[in-house]
């Protein structure tokens, strides 16, 4: 026995798996035939809870899938083509495929609420998967017998099992994440290229014209909150939502809506529900409607739940304009509860600390000084409307809410170096706006204090590229405004290279 003349192996091995594969491969074809239509009531309890495990397996032949294809891209690379390396992985692989494929025949007749055409085009190419990793496993055990003969074909087998695997995961992802799951964020480019409309951002409320209640407030909501489970291909209770026909007409209970009537509308019945119950709506674990999103609902279906009304049309009542107004873009919402979650927890109860405070400046300075928002302790001054009358004494009356203070602007104003000082007790400050004001590089010492200064404009002050240099330590600077200064272009690139992070504003 030589390197170069290894022994042939027995094809006894190759034979007895050609003949278990092609039963496999028979049996996995004619199940659906055999199966007939899913009816879930006749389907024993234990085979529902099989069946969920499913979603579980799955991952199990896409793992090994892949593992097989990186061993075998490494073998076409070292031109290893008699290796036997991906033998154990491509029959764990056609393994779990038939058995994710057989779990998930048992989630098919145990939810048939799904959308028909998208589980049965899953099914199918599940078991086409499955079919083509034990035909692939197959061609492998002649291919290890024969010395490596034949390797293409189980290449090309692979290949089709990669692709099989590819357009079948994206219908599972559609069936339980809604058919945009993959799509919906997709860069622009990648949407066009797939035939999908450009993204749209989101839909800012027209203030010049009246909103049409159902599209604008209505959907918007039930997008966010309902839409994931009741749409075309996931009608959970047989109820699909994203349809105004649908919403209205309900599931397996009947009127999803009864305009006019929100206490007899199956949904509001839900949604009304205490939490712990189980039938209430969004299920358990998932994002509850808000309050004013509830009062919204109800004041929709009360007014006739119309398709095409507009704003002005529904009889208006104070909580309705309240709840109007605290509708916010999902985006704002994110960044308003990033900011909420943030130092402020520590400065709760900071508002009514400072209200003396802020009673007192506010009749000193008539409407500079205000809360970042509604809910907010956070506060904003904005000496735009004193300018020439604001200076360094009266920065220094600031001083006692300095701490609160998350944006300032001090644009146009007398405030000087020595001014500057004070501002080292802003410790919060994220925005700081002293444009053509008499500050220089002098004040510049102060401000390296200020750890959360995000944006700092300079803009036609006297400061120099020395002075500038002082900055380089500031690491959380997201822009700094320079034009109009002594800073030229050399300058700017200096400290530019000790902030990457940080735009720096020129004004060419
Ligand atoms: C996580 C998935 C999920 C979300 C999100 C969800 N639902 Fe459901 N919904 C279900 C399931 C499952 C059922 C069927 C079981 C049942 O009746 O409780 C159902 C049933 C219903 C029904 C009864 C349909 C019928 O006639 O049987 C209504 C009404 C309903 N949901 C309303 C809503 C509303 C309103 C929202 C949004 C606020 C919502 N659901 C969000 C999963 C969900």
């Amino acid at each position: 026995m030589t390197e170069s003349d290894p022994p042939r192996r027995s094809i006894i091995g190759p034979i007895f798996f050609s003949l278990c594969g092609f039963l496999v491969i028979a049996a996995l074809a004619a199940l659906p035939f055999w199966a007939g239509k899913p009816q879930e009531n006749n389907l024993p309890e234990v085979a529902k809870f099989i069946g969920r495990f499913h979603p579980v397996v799955l991952h199990l032949p896409i793992g090994m899938l892949v593992w097989v294809l990186i061993i075998e891209a490494g073998n076409l690379i070292f031109r290893k083509s008699a290796q036997s390396s991906s033998r154990s992985a491509i029959f764990f692989t056609a393994f779990s495929a038939v058995l994710a494929a057989l779990l998930g025949f048992l989630l098919y007749f145990s939810m048939p609420d799904y959308d028909k055409d998208l589980v049965e085009r899953h099914l199918v190419g599940g078991i086409i998967l499955a079919c083509c990793a034990v035909a692939a496993f197959v061609v492998k055990t002649w291919v290890d017998a024969l010395e490596g003969r034949g390797t293409k074909h189980y290449r090309y087998l692979l290949l089709c099992c990669a692709g099989v695997m590819a357009f079948t995961s994206h219908d599972g992802a559609s069936l339980t994440h809604g058919k945009g799951y993959l799509t919906d964020h997709a860069p622009d480019p990648l949407r066009k290229a797939l035939g999908l409309p450009a993204r749209t951002t989101e839909k800012p409320l027209k203030k010049t014209d009246d909103p049409i209640v159902y599209t604008d407030v209505i959907v918007p909501i039930l997008e966010q909150k309902c839409y994931s489970c009741h749409n075309a291909e996931k009608r959970k209770g047989k109820y699909q939502m994203d349809k105004y026909d649908l919403l209205l007409a309900g599931g397996t209970k009947g009127h999803g809506i009864i305009p006019g009537k929100s206490a007899d509308s199956n949904m509001m019945v839900r949604i009304n529900l205490p939490e712990g119950d189980d039938e209430h709506m969004p299920p358990e674990g998932k994002k509850d409607l808000e309050e004013h999103e509830v009062v919204l609902i109800k004041w929709w279906i009360d007014g006739g739940a119309s398709k095409d009304a507009k704003l002005t049309d529904l009889p208006m009542t104070d909580a309705v304009k309240q709840a109007l107004s605290m509708r916010v873009s999902p985006e704002k919402r994110t960044q308003q509860n990033a900011a909420a979650s943030q130092p402020v927890k520590q400065t709760a109860g900071r508002r009514d600390s400072l209200k003396a405070d802020i009673a007192q400046l506010s009749a000193q300075f008539p409407s500079a000084l205000n809360f970042e928002s509604q809910d907010s302790n956070n506060l904003v001054f904005t000496a735009v409307g004193i300018r020439k009358k604001f200076g360094d004494e009266d920065l220094a009356k600031l001083k006692p809410v300095l701490p609160a203070m998350t944006a300032l602007d001090l644009s146009s104003t007398k405030v000087t170096d020595e001014g500057a000082k004070i501002l080292a007790d802003a410790t919060d400050l994220k925005s700081l706006r002293l444009p053509e004001t008499d500050v220089s590089d002098l004040a510049l010492d102060h401000l390296t204090k200020l750890s959360h200064l995000e944006s700092l404009n300079l803009y036609g002050t006297r400061v120099s590229n020395a002075g500038i240099l002082k900055l380089a330590g500031m690491k959380q600077l997201k822009k700094l405004y320079l034009w109009h200064t002594d800073v030229d272009a050399a300058g700017a690139r200096a400290l530019g290279e000790k902030l990457p992070d940080c735009e720096i504003v020129m004004g060419q």
